[in-house]
């Protein structure tokens, strides 16, 4: 053989070499940012990926309890991710350059069997994109708290007790039955939480009850004050801003101090919050949440984060979304909250009006009618973060998600066998008509329920507590809807079916 002769087929090679590299899709913003900023930050999938045969697996497996499930489930995932990772975090780990670069960090995610790369450069991606394993290499997502519409005002004081949303969805009389929530805990995924402010900090659990993948603090912090005021709403103590006074809360902060939310944060989280553990990584999965309040979002419908929201359902956490607030539109409802596992939220005034930011459905992405329920998201009154005594008023579809996670916390609280998907329906089935605005988003008037502007209505607590009884027993759950709602054939015959697909 000539030396010509090598060379060309040293040459034909790195061709076939190229051409399987095809395979490995490579998104193409990646290639840009590196050439713009030397970096990119990158997600690696793989082509092995059993995570719902997993998942299917062990949900049908007997557990003594929830928490034995949870860890069956985690232990399954981390061995599933770890056989199919080994080979790519071993060519990732023997790049050279990668160790004279102190700003790469690389994460393994169990619960999204990915790769995470941060600072990746254009080499390290070519040679990745030749390796078999991975099926394709992402651009990390950013997310942001959806549209946020800030502080109306910041007050020491108020004499209403407790705050008009609490009261609209009669909160209190659940209260005056003995139930504020307790024993139940909720989490949130947010900017973080003020945990000494006097409304939240004795409802904090403090085992494994905080976690901060981006900058590592040791006890809940929040520099951007949404956090606290949605915990504010859904466990606050004091001067009636909670709607369940005596639950606990736990907290990731998934925000940066400029309020991104990237995804890899998101899913540090949502790995954190299925099996919380502590600084020292010593995890406890029978401290798993029962219900988690998620600010974060995209403007529009994507799936990227499906694997999280379908893992907590599969693990009994019930999970509250914002609808968005890029209302008054029809069709501008944003993802994860159009997932059909999750209860979206819209939001409502004080004279029970959908108010106009609030996003109107249908979803394009599954096609069914959004929201799927409202609660008060207009001059909410709860904790800041700027001081221990200090509260301000928000507004926006994030202060009416947590008016639903609190309702999901006292359903919880009432009976604590309760399934996400009995939960998700006895929010649905108690929530009553609000002032109609005549929108018609995708034929459906805002006289019918439910309809894409807001669902089913108004969340009310005592009802979805009092059909609690009626659970597993399909004629009394009618009788509850026909004694609590006004109808028309036409609405009873709507939510009848809907109640039947939901059941
Ligand atoms: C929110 O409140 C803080 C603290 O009082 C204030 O500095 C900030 O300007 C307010 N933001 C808006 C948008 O009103
Ligand atoms: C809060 O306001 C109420 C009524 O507006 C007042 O009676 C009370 O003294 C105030 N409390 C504080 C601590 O300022
Ligand atoms: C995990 O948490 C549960 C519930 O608090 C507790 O009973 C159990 O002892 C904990 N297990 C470990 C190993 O810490
Ligand atoms: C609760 O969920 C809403 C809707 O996604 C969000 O805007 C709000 O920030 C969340 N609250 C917490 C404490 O996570
Ligand atoms: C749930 O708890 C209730 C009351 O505590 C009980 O009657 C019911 O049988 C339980 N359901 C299941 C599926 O365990």
């Amino acid at each position: 053989m000539t030396f010509y002769n090598i060379f060309l087929v040293f040459v034909l090679a790195v061709a076939i070499t190229t051409g399987l590299a095809a395979e490995v899709k490579v998104e193409s913003s990646i290639y840009k940012v590196i050439e713009e900023t030397g970096k990119a930050n990158i997600f690696v999938s793989f082509k092995k990926n059993d995570i719902h045969s997993i998942r299917n697996q062990i949900t049908v497996q007997k557990h003594v309890t929830r928490g034995d499930r949870i860890n069956s489930l985690q232990e399954a995932l981390k061995n599933h991710a770890d056989t199919t990772q080994s080979g790519v975090l071993k060519a990732i780990n023997s790049y050279r350059p990668l160790q004279n670069n102190p700003t790469v960090e690389i994460s393994s995610f169990w619960i999204t069997n990915q790769v995470y790369i941060k600072h990746a450069d254009r080499n390290l991606v070519e040679q990745l994109s030749t390796l078999d394993d991975i099926s394709e290499i992402t651009q990390e997502k950013i997310f942001s708290i959806k549209n946020p519409l800030r502080n109306l005002t910041e007050v020491r004081n108020s004499s209403a007790e407790p705050q008009w949303g609490v009261a609209a969805i009669r909160a209190p009389e659940v209260w005056a039955s003995g139930n504020a929530g307790s024993g139940v805990v909720v989490a949130t995924i947010d900017t973080g939480v003020r945990g000494t402010h006097e409304a939240l900090r004795d409802g904090f659990r403090k085992e494994k009850g905080w976690y901060d993948p981006i900058y590592g603090t040791l006890a809940p912090t929040d520099v951007d004050g949404h956090g606290t005021h949605v915990t504010g709403t859904i466990v606050g103590r004091t001067l009636g801003i909670g709607v369940a006074p005596g639950a606990q809360w736990i907290a990731c902060r998934a925000s940066d101090n400029d309020g991104n939310f990237p995804a890899s944060a998101i899913i540090a989280c949502a790995e954190w919050v299925a099996c919380p553990y502590d600084s020292n990584g010593l995890k406890n999965c029978s401290l798993a949440p029962d219900v988690i309040n998620n600010s974060w979002g995209g403007d529009r419908e994507f799936t990227d984060l499906d694997y999280l929201i379908e893992m907590w359902e599969s693990i009994g956490i019930t999970v509250v979304f914002a609808a968005g607030n890029s209302g008054s539109g029809c069709g501008t409802v944003s993802s994860p909250g159009t997932h059909p596992k999750v209860i979206s939220v819209g939001a409502i005034d004080e004279n029970s009006r959908v108010t106009s930011f609030s996003s109107r459905g249908p979803s394009k992405l599954y096609g069914t009618v959004q929201p799927n329920v409202a609660a008060p998201g207009s001059k909410i009154f709860s904790a800041s973060n700027s001081d221990d005594g200090v509260y301000k008023e928000m507004m926006g579809t994030s202060m009416a998600a947590p008016h639903v996670a609190g309702l999901a916390v006292l359903l919880k609280s009432a009976r604590s066998n309760l399934t996400v998907s009995q939960i998700r329906r006895l929010i649905v089935v108690g929530a009553q008509p609000t002032v109609v605005s005549g929108q018609v988003c995708n034929g459906i008037n805002d006289r019918q329920y439910p309809n894409n502007v807001v669902g089913n209505g108004k969340i009310d607590a005592p009802l979805s507590i009092a059909a609690i009884g009626t659970v597993g027993s399909s004629s009394l759950k009618v009788a509850a809807i026909l004694k609590y709602r006004e109808f028309s054939a036409v609405s009873l015959l709507v939510l009848l079916t809907l109640k039947c697909l939901v059941l």
